[in-house]
């Protein structure tokens, strides 16, 4: 292209030092790299649903097809409506984005201004950081304590006046542990009224407690947020919603991008809420699937399983000194198994900590074979 030299504006420089994230790779890559077979390829690393899409989903996307040259309504009515249906709330506590990762900035849009401070634990999901950095607001990074809980008081704590939102995440990526009923509740109970609580609850549906909507009624400061490429497999999809005090949801229907839900993506997903058979089939298959690897990681000694998983992956530390996260990353990656290194885009794990995701049996036996091979 020309006249490159005139492309220099004022923003850039900021933006090239805001880190991006880094996602687990993709199977053509590992092909392209190391050369194993696509079909040879364990894909263990972005915690997707090993089952697929419900094929309810996959039909009502077909039909919508019918849809494509019409603009979607622009307040997603039907799915919003469906979400609402599912979660025993009304259609104005619901808003829906593409993904969560869109209503995240549109949160950070709707609710703080410039150097306003965002707070949230880490280790934690890097989009968070990642999402206040490109707003211009000010990241609050406050670590959890060495067993891996926060501590409340400390997060609390860490408020200032300029503080405007509080990010959760239960359960934790990359952690895959929840945070406690009581914990949670006082937190919520101690934190400002005009702080905003974004509780990230994409992994909830595979844990113990499950989704906690019953919050959304008891604090008007709260906002849950859900997705539908988890346990719905819908990750190419991108639908995710939230579910707040109908204020809030006011305040984010002004900011989001008009027709950010499609057609297509509206009827998958509101289809895939219909499909309880696939919804219950996929937890069993991640909760069953979650205690063999767990079981079978019980029997390696220089690894240990990270507190009580409760997504659906398992965080891994590394106990041998000698042996990195990147080293078992790079030398699982030749045995055609992909997982995540947390000492990337992870704040506050170093190199001692991986990421794998509870898959069919044998693409979790394939890992585990690996991992003898690699750590010896
Ligand atoms: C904690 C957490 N929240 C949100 C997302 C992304 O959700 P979505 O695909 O709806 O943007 C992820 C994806 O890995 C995640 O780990």
């Amino acid at each position: 292209m020309k006249n490159q030299k005139l492309i220099n504006f004022p923003s850039m420089a900021y933006l090239e030092s805001v880190e991006t994230f880094t996602p687990g790779l993709r199977v053509s890559e590992v092909v392209e790299r190391y050369g194993v077979p696509a079909d040879k390829v364990a894909k263990l690393a972005s915690a997707e649903n090993p089952l697929g899409p419900s094929p309810r989903a996959v039909k009502a996307i077909g039909l919508a097809l019918n849809d494509l040259s019409l603009y979607p309504d622009w307040q997603a009515r039907s799915v919003r409506e469906a979400i609402a249906r599912h979660n025993g709330v009304a259609i104005k506590n619901v808003i829906a984005s593409c993904g969560e990762t869109e209503l995240m900035l549109s949160i950070i849009m709707a609710f703080s201004e410039q150097a306003d401070e965002i707070v949230f634990p880490i280790p934690t999901f890097p989009i968070y950081e990642q999402a206040a950095l490109v707003e211009r607001r000010q990241p609050v990074q406050v670590p959890m304590d060495q067993d891996f809980t926060i501590d409340p008081d400390k997060l609390l704590n860490a408020f200032t006046k300029k503080t405007r939102i509080l990010m959760l995440t239960s359960p934790n990526n990359p952690l895959s542990t929840t945070i406690e009923k009581e914990k949670l509740t006082y937190i919520l109970d101690h934190t400002p009224s005009e702080v905003l609580v974004l509780l990230d609850e994409a992994y909830a549906d595979y844990s113990e407690t499950g989704p906690r909507t019953d919050l959304a009624h008891c604090y008007p400061n709260l906002i849950l947020l859900r997705t539908f490429s988890k346990v719905y497999g819908l990750a190419g999809l991108r639908v995710g919603y939230g579910i707040a005090h109908e204020a809030i949801i006011r305040a984010l229907m002004k900011v989001k991008p008009t027709w950010n839900i499609g057609n297509l993506a509206a009827a998958g997903a509101a289809a895939a809420l219909e499909d309880k058979e696939h919804y219950k089939k996929t937890k069993t298959l991640i909760q069953t699937g979650r205690d063999y690897l767990v079981e079978k990681l019980s029997g390696f000694s220089n690894v240990s399983v990270v507190m009580k998983p409760e997504g659906n992956f398992i965080c891994l530390q590394i106990l041998d000194s000698t042996i990195s996260s990147t080293d078992v990353f790079e030398g699982l990656l030749q045995g055609g198994v992909i997982i995540k290194d947390c000492s990337v885009s992870y704040k506050g794990l170093g190199n001692r900590f991986i990421r794998v995701d509870v898959n069919v049996r044998q693409k979790m036996d394939h890992f585990l074979s690996e991992l003898s091979r690699v750590m010896g």
